[in-house]
This record gives C-alpha cells, sequence and structure tokens, in this order.
C-alpha cells in the first residue's frame, strides 16, 4: 500500500474494489493510469469525472494529465453507456470456465457486440480480464453484482430481468 492517504472509494460498488486491485498490481505507480483508466472503461462501460478523479489521485497525477489521456485515446468513452451493464469476466480461470461461452450467448441473445449497448438504450455488454474472484468462475458482474459460477441460463434471467 501507498504511504500517502488514498482517497475513500466512491462507493461501495464491487467494481471499485476491481479499479483498486488493478492500481495495487502495480504498486499505486504513476505508469499505471492508463491500465487504470482501461479497467474502469470496462467494468463500468465509461469514465465519468468521479472516476477520473479517483484514479489521479489514487496514483498522484495531475487531473489534467488524466484528462489528457483519455481525451486523446478514441478507446475511453465519457459517455454511459445503458442503463445497466453486464460485465463478463474472460481471464484465464473465467475462460477456462467456458467465459468464451457467455460472451457468445450474451452477444446472441442481446444481438450486439460485446462492447456494445442494445439499441434501445438497456444493457451493455462489455469484458473485464479477472475481477479477482476466480474461486467462483466463471464470473459476470450485474450492474456492480457479482455472480459466481455462471451460466448461460442465469444471464438469460437477469437480461430478461432488466427488459421487463
Ligand atoms: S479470471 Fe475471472 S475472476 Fe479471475
Amino acid at each position: 500500500m501507498p504511504v500517502y492517504p488514498m482517497p475513500p472509494l466512491p462507493s461501495a460498488d464491487k467494481r471499485w474494489k476491481i479499479v483498486n486491485g488493478t492500481m495495487r498490481r502495480h504498486g499505486f505507480a504513476r505508469h499505471a493510469l492508463i491500465e487504470t483508466l482501461h479497467t474502469v472503461q470496462t467494468s463500468f462501460g465509461y469514465l465519468d469525472d468521479e472516476s477520473i478523479r479517483f484514479v489521479a489521485k489514487s496514483l498522484r497525477v495531475p487531473l489534467s494529465q488524466a484528462y489528457g489521456v483519455v481525451t486523446f485515446y478514441h478507446y475511453f468513452s465519457l459517455k454511459p453507456p445503458g442503463e445497466h451493464t453486464c460485465t463478463v469476466c474472460t481471464g484465464t480461470a473465467c475462460y477456462i470456465k467456458g467465459a468464451d461461452r457467455l460472451v457468445a450467448y450474451a452477444e446472441r441473445h442481446l444481438q450486439i457486440k460485446e462492447g456494445d449497448t442494445t439499441p434501445d438504450g438497456k444493457i451493455s455488454l462489455m469484458t473485464a480480464r479477472c475481477v479477482g474472484a476466480c474461486g467462483r468462475a466463471p464470473v459476470a458482474i450485474f450492474d456492480g453484482e457479482l455472480m459466481g459460477d455462471t451460466t448461460a441460463a442465469k444471464l438469460q434471467e437477469q437480461f430478461e430481468r432488466w427488459t421487463v
């Protein structure tokens, strides 16, 4: 852990733990900026002012630098994704347990590609590299709530709950 005071996580949303995990893996070094912003993007589907400030403060980089990175790379989005977000973990442990089939199922069911949002703006489908719950693989996160032992049936159930 760094010796300087860390900002509190912006909320209890479990995705912040994933973001924090990325920074921790890099010893909270400044060079982790892009990868950490990338983790925010894959976990939440976009970056807002709060998340950019949190990352900049945690890594002690000037806010202008963090904004510079976000606006320079087209990969990053400042727009909110769909009303709901489903993130399927495609890290090694989850991959071994069939995460690729889950992504393919979700893409078919929602008729969108990973990284996209349904045309009605309801659901965004994201993937993440290891969300730190390998023992429960394959893992999916629905609006910040982690689900272990995910199956296509469980995905379908959740999608249906979101679209009624
Ligand atoms: S690989 Fe999916 S939680 Fe670690």
